[in-house]
C-alpha cells in the first residue's frame, strides 16, 4: 500500500494511472472497523485502484469535545487497510486540505440538511459537504463508498454530487453490524462495557419499528419508542421518526410507491449513536 500525505504526491501517482484504470475512493475519519473494510471490500470489487483517505474533519463537528475525543488510530488504521488489500492511503494534515482558513462553505442541499441530523448538529453537513468535494477535488474517483449508517449523509452527498454535477458515482453500501445488532462506528470504542450491553436495544427496537410499520401509524409508533426508551436507564433518546427516503422529510401517514425508513439518535452517557433501517 502506497500513503500519501501531500496532494502533490497523490496526485503525481493517481494521474500515471488515471487513463486507464478505474478509481475508487473510500473517505473516511479513521478508527476503522469492519464497516469501513466491508466499504473497502466493495470498492475493491469494482474498482482497479482504490483509495481510502483518512481525515478527521473539524468542520463537521458541532461538539468541541465529541472533535477532541474522537478516536484515533493511525498505526493500527493502516495495518487493516494493508490486510484489506488498500492500494493508496491519502492522510492529509488540516493545512493540505483547508491551507489556513478552517471553515466550512454553506451548501443548498434542497433541505435534506434541515432534516433530522440537521435540526441536531449546526453546520455539520455544511462541513461533510465542503470536506467532500475537496476530496472528490484532489483524489478525482470514478466511485466513491459511503455507508448507509450516515443515511442522511448518503443522500446529501448525492445531492451534492448532482447539483454541482463532480463526475463521480456515489455508492451506498448496507450498514455492518456487530453480531448482537449494534451498527458499526467508530464511536463505539468509546461506549462503556455497560453501554456496550445496552446499545444493542438500538437495533432490536428499529427491527420491531418495520414490524409495526405494516400495521401502525406513524405517530403510534413514535409514541411506543419513546415509551421503550424511557426504561432504558443507559440510553436516551434524542430522536426518533419515519421519513421519506428521498425527501427524508418525516411522515404521518404512508403513500403507495414510496420507500420509507426509521431514523433514531440516541445517547449513551455523552456517545452519541444513529441507525436507521428500511421499513
Ligand atoms: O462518514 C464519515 O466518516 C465522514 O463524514 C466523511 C464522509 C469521511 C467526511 O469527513
Amino acid at each position: 500500500m502506497k500513503v500519501f500525505y501531500t496532494k502533490t504526491a497523490l496526485n503525481a501517482y493517481l494521474d500515471a494511472h488515471k487513463k486507464d484504470k478505474q478509481i475508487g475512493f473510500v473517505p473516511t475519519m479513521g478508527a476503522l472497523h469492519e464497516g469501513h473494510l466491508s466499504l473497502l471490500r466493495k470498492c475493491n470489487e469494482e474498482n482497479e485502484i482504490s483509495v481510502v483517505s483518512i481525515f478527521v474533519n473539524p468542520t463537521q463537528f458541532d461538539n468541541p469535545t465529541d472533535l477532541m475525543k474522537y478516536p484515533k488510530t493511525f498505526q493500527q488504521d493502516t495495518t487493516l487497510l494493508e490486510h484489506a488489500q488498500c492500494d493508496v492511503l491519502f492522510a492529509p494534515d488540516i493545512k493540505e486540505i483547508y491551507a489556513e482558513n478552517i471553515t466550512a462553505n454553506s451548501f443548498d442541499f434542497d433541505g435534506l440538511e434541515h432534516e433530522m441530523e440537521g435540526k441536531f448538529r449546526t453546520g455539520h453537513f455544511d462541513g461533510v459537504g465542503t470536506v467532500v468535494k475537496r476530496l472528490f477535488e484532489i483524489v478525482a474517483p470514478n466511485k466513491a463508498y459511503f455507508g448507509e449508517k450516515d443515511f442522511q449523509q448518503l443522500q446529501i452527498v448525492r445531492k451534492m454530487t448532482e447539483k454541482e454535477q463532480l463526475p463521480v458515482k456515489i455508492k451506498g453500501c448496507e450498514i455492518y453490524r456487530e453480531e448482537n445488532g449494534l451498527a458499526m462506528s467508530s464511536r463505539n470504542s468509546r461506549l462503556t462495557e455497560a453501554q456496550l450491553q445496552a446499545a444493542p436495544f438500538i437495533f432490536k427496537t428499529l427491527q420491531e419499528v418495520k414490524v409495526k410499520f405494516r400495521e401502525e401509524p406513524p405517530n403510534t409508533i413514535l409514541k411506543w419508542v419513546k415509551n421503550e426508551f424511557e426504561k432504558q436507564s443507559l440510553l436516551t433518546l434524542e430522536y426518533f421518526t419515519i421519513a421519506d427516503e428521498k425527501t427524508l422529510k418525516n411522515i404521518s401517514t404512508k403513500k403507495e410507491k414510496t420507500q420509507y425508513r426509521a431514523f433514531i439518535a440516541v445517547f449513551a452517557g455523552e456517545i452519541r449513536l444513529i441507525d436507521n433501517i428500511q421499513v
